[in-house]
């Protein structure tokens, strides 16, 4: 079908030779002043492709025209351009800040103005198209979003997933304790603490869900259990590097714990800069009636790594921060002094003690 081009201008003259240049390809409606324009324009509302503008015209001038289809919405829906005798640059210039796409002016070239009105129709039927595809899929989205929540508030409500919670909790309490027994012999033995403080947090419903469907899981209580790693989640901060690695071997080195995987961000660290230790452990918990193994992710850090990974971490979820690139350099640049310090520290206390010690014996 042939769109339909709407040419408004007070000259008979210009509205002839408009019509007979570009007949062929589209159907043409005509106004004369501004008000027929306004008034086609509600007529064939979704069927004009593209509006050809004069600016001087009477009872309604092209300026007040596009006011006025600002005000209906209509810009969004009809590429304007301007066909003009009026010649200044300010005139083109207001023109097109409020929203027109061309400006050509008079007298004009009839194959250089049939080019540029089907560029200006195709890009705009492709913008809207495009538009319409986001729509859609920001519907769609939306759409999944619900179900999600809908499926989620099911979950949270059954026994099943309410007791697995329960499970990761006596997990995490299982191995706070380890830790605080390692932590209680060390200060016993040798005076001094392997870790400054260690936080644990089970991970909300939501975000047990949101990843689910991220990989690709239909949202079960068995396949929380199966496919994440990280639902029991307990952290531990060092003060020094080699604090790390002794407690970790410690931990692993127990016989009622399977390492499941090791992740050593502290050797290989990320591309931005994080450095931590991770472990995927199964630890048994005894319950009344079983003895189950549960998953829990344990990452270790230093006080300086640490620091480091809460700055970093609100950059990633805070919406239009300005000069990301910079910041994320500058955060890289702070990761390797970080490196640099938590060493120099180690050297430090290392000689004190061995000065210590030296002094001792
Ligand atoms: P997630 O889906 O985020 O859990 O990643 P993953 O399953 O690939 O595991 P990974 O061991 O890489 O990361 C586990 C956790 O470590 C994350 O959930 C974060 O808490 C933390 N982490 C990993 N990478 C970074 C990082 O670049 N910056 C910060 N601040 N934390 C990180
Ligand atoms: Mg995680």
């Amino acid at each position: 079908m042939q769109g339909r081009i709407l040419v408004a201008d007070d000259a008979e003259v210009n509205r002839v030779i408009l019509h007979d240049m570009l007949k062929e390809d589209y159907v043409i409606e005509m106004a004369e002043d501004g008000e027929q324009v306004i008034d086609k324009l509600e007529l064939y509302e979704y069927e004009i492709v593209a509006l050809l503008l004069d600016l001087h015209m009477p009872k309604m001038s092209g300026y007040r025209v596009i006011s006025e289809m600002k005000k209906r919405g209509w810009m969004e829906k009809v590429p304007v351009l301007i066909i003009s005798g009026e010649g200044t640059v300010e005139a083109e210039k207001q023109c097109f800040e409020l929203g027109v796409l061309d400006f050509i002016r008079k007298p004009f070239d009839a194959s250089v103005v049939k080019s540029r009105i089907r560029n200006t129709v195709e890009l705009f039927a492709h913008k809207n198209l495009l538009e319409q595809k986001v729509e859609r899929q920001t519907e769609a989205l939306k759409k999944q979003e619900q179900i999600i929540e809908i499926q989620a508030e099911q979950l949270k409500k059954e026994e099943s997933f309410n007791n697995l919670m329960m499970q990761y909790r006596c997990a995490i309490m299982e191995i706070e304790t380890k830790l605080k027994v390692l932590n209680e012999e060390f200060s016993q033995e040798y005076n001094r603490n392997p870790f400054e403080s260690i936080s644990s947090r089970l991970k909300s419903p939501e975000s047990i869900f949101e990843k689910l469907i991220r990989k690709g899981y239909p949202i079960t209580v068995k396949n929380v259990e199966k496919h994440l790693a990280d639902v029991a989640g307990v952290r531990v901060i060092c003060s020094f590097p080699d604090d790390i690695y002794r407690l970790a071997e410690l931990i692993c080195g127990q016989d009622d714990i399977v390492v499941l995987e090791e992740k050593d961000y502290i050797k290989h660290p990320k591309s931005n800069g994080y450095r931590s230790l991770h472990l995927i452990l199964d630890i048994p918990i005894f319950l009344s009636k079983e003895k189950k193994y549960m998953k829990v992710e344990v990452q270790f850090r230093t006080i300086a790594m640490d620091f480091w990974a809460s700055l970093e971490h609100k950059l990633k979820y805070k919406k239009d921060v300005k000069n990301t690139k910079e910041i994320v350099a500058q955060l890289k640049i702070c990761a390797d002094s970080i490196e640099l310090l938590d060493y120099q520290m180690q050297e430090i206390r290392d000689k004190i003690d061995n000065d210590k010690n030296g002094r001792a014996g």
